[in-house]
């Protein structure tokens, strides 16, 4: 049976992210608008960036009537330090203090990987690893000098862990996303900064299903049935996770990497995760086979 029972509702208290300003990437759109306006619901002021103005803009009075919070949007490229700079400076005109950075941006599409030019492989590397370490290091090196404690988020996914054919770019910068996540959670834990990632298993945004299950892909490779909850994750769960990472709930917890997938990539891991198929009759028989063995050796 599914498990329907699911949460859609917020999990902090109320003021949990109160004063905080908290500069989110690719926060204009799908979880990253999620996780913006959970932010502004418990307190936040956001900061989102990405390349297309518009859509920031369109985002910002969206959530600022939805929750009565304050969203600062600011075009940036990751790809380029300068860029995050002048987000880094127009924040602090604006705010006064930053306490948090979401590396959420990304880029991603589905290709054998023999398809793929050198421009098209070092694309998503850039936006992704080199992106997120552009980000990472413009706010780190602003806290270390300030001497002002910070939270950094990284958003990746399950095949930082395994890989995954297909999305080989992708799953090399989100590997390195992970390498950074542990190295920095050691070496700036000194000065403060806590750096944790959560791994997300499928949750349907429009950015991420236009490219990696386009056309029939989305019916022939239903996520759904990959997991062993058998439903997607709903964006407030990704939400509730995220505030909780920014808050002073989770101030002990530092280089970790928390999975949010319905247990999708165990799914996949285990050896004998695929007897889902056999059925009840076929066990007993299965079961008279074994026990008859016993003693035969
Ligand atoms: C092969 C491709 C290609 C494709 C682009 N390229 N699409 N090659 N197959 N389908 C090549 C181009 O030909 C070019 O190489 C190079 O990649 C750069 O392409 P541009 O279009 O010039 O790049 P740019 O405008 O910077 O756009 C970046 C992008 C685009 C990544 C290609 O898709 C984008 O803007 N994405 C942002 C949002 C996004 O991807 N969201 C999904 C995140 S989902 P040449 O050699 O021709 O110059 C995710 C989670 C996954 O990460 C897990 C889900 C379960
Ligand atoms: P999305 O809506 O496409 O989000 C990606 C965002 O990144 C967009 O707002 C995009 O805006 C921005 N972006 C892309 N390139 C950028 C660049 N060079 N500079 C600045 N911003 C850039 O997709 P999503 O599904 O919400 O993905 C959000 C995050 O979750 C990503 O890190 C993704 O890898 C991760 N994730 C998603 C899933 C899922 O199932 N949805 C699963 C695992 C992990 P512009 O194009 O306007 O710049």
């Amino acid at each position: 049976m599914a498990n329907t029972e699911y949460v859609k509702n917020g999990a902090l208290r109320d003021d949990a992210l109160k004063g905080r300003t908290i500069i989110i990437t690719g926060g204009g759109t799908g979880l990253g608008k999620a996780m913006s306006t959970y932010f502004l619901q418990l307190g936040a002021n956001v900061v989102i960036t990405s390349r297309n103005f518009d859509v920031l803009k369109n985002t910002a009075l969206e959530l600022e009537s939805l929750t009565g919070g304050s969203v600062l949007p600011l075009s940036c490229d990751v790809r380029n330090p300068e860029e995050i700079d002048e987000v880094l400076k127009q924040s602090i005109e604006h705010y006064g203090t930053i306490h948090g950075l979401v590396n959420n941006a990304a880029g991603n599409f589905i290709s054998p990987t023999e398809r793929l030019s050198p421009n098209a492989f070092s694309t998503i590397i850039d936006i992704v690893l080199k992106g997120t370490v552009n980000c990472t290091l413009a706010l780190g090196k602003h806290w270390i000098n300030e001497k002002q404690p910070g939270t950094v988020l990284n958003i990746i996914t399950t095949y930082a862990y395994t890989g995954s054919a297909y999305v080989v770019p992708s799953a090399c910068a989100k590997g390195g996303v992970l390498a950074l996540t542990r190295s920095l959670a050691v070496e700036w834990g000194k000065y403060g900064i806590r750096t944790n990632a959560i791994a997300p298993g499928p949750f349907p945004t429009k950015g991420a299903w236009d490219r990696l299950l386009p056309g029939e892909m989305a019916e022939k490779f239903d996520f759904k049935n990959r997991v062993p909850l058998k439903r997607t994750g709903e964006h407030q769960e990704l939400a509730n996770l995220s505030a909780f990472l920014m808050s002073d709930f989770s101030g002990y917890i530092n280089g970790e990497v928390i999975t949010i997938d319905g247990g999708e990539w165990l799914q996949g891991a285990g050896q004998f995760n695929g007897l889902e198929s056999i059925t009840p009759h076929m066990w007993d028989n299965l079961e008279k086979l074994i026990r008859m063995k016993k003693g035969s050796e």
